[in-house]
């Protein structure tokens, strides 16, 4: 006996050529010859089984929002409790938000500490729904980590291949969950190879972010909850920590969708994409008018998640900061660690370092006149700094 979700999951479609993909086997990129961009899941937003008034009954995690995500059937959610972040106000650093409403959607909370959680979340469990036993990913250190442990809660198999230079407490909790960790000499690029070539080797599933559809799904349920939060309105303006893009492109994505549902207006927030100085190509693009970003690495950054040298789906972030009349800000590597340290000393906020950039990025916009009074601003701090204590020491 099944027990449905009610998903009005209906198909995949190419987000650059629109091919159509069935839902009934395991998808990676568009299958067009040439094109292998990704899949945007698509639902039937006609069919009015959810309404707004019923989510209050629901529980307090992403999958309050499960007619609008992937799986099929109750008995293949994979959760640790996911989502529904706090949203705080930035209230003592008056000094850079006066006449301003700036607001920290706190995905710190989430199980193994960053929103990577709410992808992994939807994805595992929508791979088991289709039979995978074994997966392998390229991580930064955060995806690793909420690989690691919803493989363990779905019993199944998970392979890690993570860059040398990331901070012990990555590989640790990765190495606690159960999955095989593989250091690489090397970046993000690197491991992404070694995890395709391994995947092709062994028949595992390979669940890098956007080569496969449903962790786009699981980041997009922070744009739900943003416009849920504030009452089915968007904020003015949104702050994204952005390496390989996915929750630029899944926050996007959810306004589109409630707007479909009719549960917010045509309104939508000016997104920036804020990046490390050392990885910064979506900034360099976006500044320079262009459609694609080149590949640019210059090294670490104390913000390892930001340390992505060429996304894979750079044409669609980039369109998405054109089409929301956004921006782009690039910052060092001491700015992050002095934002990180106010932060934390006057907001009782221990922000990941991708988090902290943020902030920094905002006073730099607001100072420069890039957002306007009695505006609302939220930033999307995306982890915590605890695992992060070497690279801050
Ligand atoms: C804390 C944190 N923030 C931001 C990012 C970048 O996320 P995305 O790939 O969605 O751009 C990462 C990726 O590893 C991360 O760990
Ligand atoms: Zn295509």
């Amino acid at each position: 006996m099944t027990q449905p979700t009610n998903s009005l999951l209906t198909h995949l479609e190419c987000a650059t050529c629109g091919r159509k993909h069935p839902i009934s086997k395991l998808n990676t990129v568009c299958e067009t010859e040439d094109c292998k961009a990704i899949l945007l899941a698509q639902y039937d937003f006609n069919s009015n089984v959810l309404l707004k008034a019923d989510l209050k009954a629901r529980p307090a995690s992403a999958w309050r929002y499960k007619e609008f995500l992937p799986v099929h059937d109750e008995r293949n959610i994979v959760s640790l409790g996911e989502g529904f972040t706090a949203v705080l106000t930035v209230s003592n650093l008056q000094q850079h938000t006066a006449g301003k409403r700036v607001l920290i959607k706190d995905e710190s909370s989430n199980p193994t500490g960053s929103f990577k959680a709410r992808g992994l979340s939807i994805a595992v469990s929508k791979a088991k729904e289709l039979g995978v036993k074994e997966f392998v990913i390229p991580t930064a250190g955060n995806a690793g980590g909420a690989l690691a442990a919803y493989a363990a809660k779905a019993g199944l198999k998970a392979h890690i291949f993570m860059p040398k230079l990331t901070p012990q407490a990555f590989k640790d909790e990765a190495r606690l969950f159960g999955a095989e960790l593989t250091e690489v000499d090397g970046n993000i690029s690197d491991c992404g190879k070694l995890a395709n070539a391994q995947a092709a080797e062994n028949g595992w599933f390979d669940i890098s972010t956007l080569k496969e559809p449903y962790r786009l799904e699981g980041k997009k349920t922070m744009g739900y909850e943003i416009a849920e939060q504030l009452g089915w309105t968007v904020p003015d303006v949104i702050l994204y920590p952005t390496g390989g893009g996915t929750g630029i492109i899944g926050i996007w994505k959810a306004f589109d969708e409630l707007e479909q549902l009719g549960w917010i207006g045509s309104k939508r927030p000016h997104m920036v994409a804020v990046q490390s100085d050392s990885c910064n190509g979506i900034h360099l693009a976006f500044q320079n008018g262009e459609t694609s970003s080149a590949f640019k690495d210059s090294g670490h950054t104390v913000a390892n998640g930001l340390r992505v040298p060429k996304p894979y789906a750079d044409k669609v972030i980039l369109k998405v900061l054109r089409d929301s009349q956004g921006n782009t800000v690039s910052v060092s590597d001491a700015a992050i660690l002095s934002a990180l340290r106010e932060l934390a000393a006057c907001e009782g906020l221990l922000a990941a370092p991708e988090g902290a950039a943020l902030w920094h990025a905002y006073k730099e916009l607001n100072r420069s006149g890039g957002i306007k009074d009695g505006e609302t601003v939220l930033l999307l701090n995306t982890g915590s700094a605890y695992k992060y204590l070497d690279n801050i020491r």
